[in-house]
C-alpha cells in the first residue's frame, strides 16, 4: 500500500527549499506527496524562528494533530527547522505534544531518513538537535515543488548578528558552496528545463568571503550567467553593506539574463537605530547605491525589508524611514514589527518599544508605502 507524507512550510525561500530537501528524502524511501495533512502518514513541520508570530502560528498547527494521531496511531509527526534549532523551543514541543514524535533541527536534515527509519522500528520518541556549524552536505535529494523555478543555496548561515535576528544561532555560521558544486548543478537545472534559477544565501554578497574563497559573489553570477541556456537568474537575499558596484555592473552585463531586480533590506531609515542594530551602514549609503543601480538599470526592481518599534525608536527615527521610503519609491516592501527574540542583543535592550505605538507605526508605514506603489504603477 502507498505510503504519503505531507509538509507544513513556513518562513523564507530557504524553508522552502529545505522542505524540498525533505520532500526529497521521504521520496527516496518510498513515499509520495500527499495533497491534506489527513491523508498522510508521515507530516513534517518545517518550522521558522524569525518573529514570535510564526512559532505562535506553528504551535497552533502542530497542537490541532492531536486528533488526527488519536485516530491513526501509526501516524509519525516530526517538527524540525529554525524553531526546533532552539534547544528551548524543541523540549518545550517534546513536553507539550506528546503525540510529537521526532524533533529535528536545522543541521541534521540530512539525518531525517535515519531518526524516521529508527522511529518506525519502535524507538522511542526523541530530540535531536545538533550544535555549531557542520560541514556543507552535498548530493541531498530534492523534489523540487516551484517549477520553472528553482532554488540553488550558495551560502548557509549568517556571521552578521544583526542584533534582533535569530538566524545566526539558529543557522550557524556562513559557509559558502564550493563554484563548481553551484555551477554543476545550474547546468544540471538548465538541462532539465528550469526556466528561473534563484539563488539563496542570507546575505549572498558576502559569497565566498568566510570560506576564504579567491572568488565572490560577482564572479559567480557571471559563471552561472555564462551557462548556455534559456534561463533567468535571481538571487536574494543582499546585505546593504556588501552590496557592490561591480555587482550591478555584472546584472548590467548580463541584463536581462540576471534579471534586474534586487531585494535590499533597509530596516530602518535612521542611523542611529542602523547602528543600533548592528547593520554597518548608513541612510546615505544606502541612498548612493541605490542610485548607482536606478542610473546602470533603469527599470531594476527594489524591493526591501523594514522593520518598526526596534528598541528606543522615536517619532523621529521612524520619520527618517517614511522618508526612505518616499525616496527610494520601492516597488515592494515587506513590513514587520520588531519582535523580541531570545538570546539576542536586541532582547536585553532598554526601550522597548509598547505594542500600540509599534502598530501606529506600521499602519502609517503600510500607508505610505501604498501610496508609493499607486504612484509608481
Ligand atoms: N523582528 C521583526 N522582524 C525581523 N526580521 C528579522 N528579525 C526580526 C525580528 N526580530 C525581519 C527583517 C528581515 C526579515 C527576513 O525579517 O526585516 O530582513
Ligand atoms: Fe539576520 Fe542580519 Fe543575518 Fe539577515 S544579515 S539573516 S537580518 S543577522
Amino acid at each position: 500500500m502507498d505510503k504519503y507524507y505531507f509538509i507544513y512550510t513556513y518562513g523564507c525561500q530557504m524553508n522552502v527549499h529545505e522542505s524540498e530537501k525533505l520532500a526529497g528524502i521521504l521520496e527516496e524511501m518510498g513515499y509520495k506527496s500527499a495533497n491534506s495533512s489527513e491523508k498522510a502518514d508521515v507530516i513534517v513541520f518545517n518550522t521558522c524562528a524569525i518573529r514570535q508570530n510564526a512559532e505562535d502560528h506553528a504551535f497552533g498547527n502542530i497542537g490541532a494533530l492531536k486528533k488526527l494521531k488519536k485516530e491513526k496511531k501509526d501516524l509519525i509527526i516530526a517538527v524540525g527547522g529554525c524553531m526546533t534549532q532552539q534547544k528551548t523551543e524543541a523540549e518545550k514541543i517534546y513536553k507539550v505534544f506528546p503525540f510529537v514524535d521526532i524533533v529535528f533541527g536545522t543541521h541534521n536534515l540530512e539525518d531525517f531518513k535515519t531518526l524516521l527509519d529508527n522511529r518506525i522500528n519502535g524507538k522511542k520518541r526523541l530530540v535531536s538537535v545538533i550544535d555549531g556549524t557542520p560541514n556543507i552536505v552535498e548530493g541531498t535529494p530534492k523534489k523540487r515543488t516551484s517549477y520553472p523555478n528553482a532554488y540553488v543555496n550558495i551560502t548557509y548561515g549568517c556571521n552578521n548578528f544583526c542584533s534582533y535576528c535569530i538566524v545566526p544561532y539558529v543557522r550557524g555560521r556562513e559557509k559558502s558552496r564550493k563554484i563548481e558544486d553551484i555551477i554543476s548543478e545550474c547546468k544540471e537545472l538548465v538541462k532539465e528545463g528550469y526556466k528561473e534559477i534563484t539563488l539563496l544565501g542570507q546575505n549572498v554578497n558576502s559569497y565566498g568571503k568566510a570560506s576564504k574563497f579567491p572568488y565572490g559573489f560577482c564572479e559567480l553570477l557571471e559563471e552561472i550567467a555564462k551557462i548556455e541556456g534559456d534561463f533567468r537568474i535571481r538571487f536574494m537575499t543582499n546585505h546593504p553593506k556588501d552590496f557592490s558596484k561591480e555587482l550591478v555592473d555584472v546584472m548590467k552585463k548580463y541584463y536581462p539574463k540576471i534579471c534586474p531586480a534586487v531585494h535590499l533590506p533597509i530596516q530602518s531609515g535612521s542611523d542611529r537605530i542602523l547602528t543600533l542594530m548592528n547593520r554597518h551602514y548608513k541612510k546615505s549609503d544606502y541612498l548612493e547605491k541605490v542610485e548607482y543601480l536606478k542610473k546602470e538599470i533603469p527599470d531594476a526592481a527594489i524591493t526591501t525589508d523594514i522593520m518598526v518599534g526596534f528598541p528606543t525608536e522615536t517619532e523621529e527615527d521612524f520619520f527618517d524611514t517614511l522618508d526612505i521610503v518616499k525616496k527610494v519609491k520601492f516597488l515592494g516592501a515587506f513590513t514587520f514589527v520588531y519582535s523580541k527574540r531570545k538570546g539576542t542583543k536586541a532582547e536585553s535592550m532598554e526601550g522597548q518599544i509598547p505594542a500600540e505605538v509599534s502598530k501606529k507605526r506600521i499602519m502609517k508605514l503600510i500607508e505610505v508605502q501604498n501610496e508609493v506603489t499607486k504612484e509608481e504603477s
